[in-house]
């Protein structure tokens, strides 16, 4: 076997493996059901102006370029999000909290998990 078979041999090889893992680590990080695209946008909205959450300084004022939410954040938050984005709305934006389990945090969450991010 020469030294080029021997190559794409091993590349042949690992590069399953990678992709495997790959995929892997993708399926970990993303969770199960995307929301819907109206949810993302609903939460677009909220998050980019002050009438939706009655807020004196509305998310992206804070939020944007450099200062947009980290991917890896987001991540690391977990399933903690909706207590963090009542944090910083009442903290930073002086509203008041939303119930985690209502419409309007899921969509605030779809937006920031799927679209705000990066
Ligand atoms: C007055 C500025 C300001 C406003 C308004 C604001 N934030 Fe933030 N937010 C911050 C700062 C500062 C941090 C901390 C970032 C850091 O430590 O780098 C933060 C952090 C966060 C985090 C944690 C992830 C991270 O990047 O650390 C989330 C989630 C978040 N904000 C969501 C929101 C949401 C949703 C709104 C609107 C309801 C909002 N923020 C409004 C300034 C603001």
């Amino acid at each position: 076997m020469n030294s080029s078979i021997r190559v794409s041999t091993a590349a042949g090889l690992c590069l399953p493996v990678l992709f495997g893992f790959v995929f892997y680590l993708a399926a970990e990080s993303i969770p199960a059901e995307r929301p819907d695209s109206e949810s993302i946008a609903r939460g677009r909205e909220l998050f980019n102006k002050k009438e939706g959450l009655k807020v004196k300084f509305e998310c992206i004022l804070c939020h944007k370029q450099d200062k947009a939410i980290k991917n890896s954040e987001v991540q690391k938050i977990g399933d903690h999000l909706p207590a963090v984005i009542n944090k910083y709305l009442v903290e930073k934006s002086k509203g008041s909290p939303l119930p985690a389990d209502g419409p309007e945090m899921q969509a605030l969450m779809a937006y920031i998990r799927y679209e705000h991010s990066q």
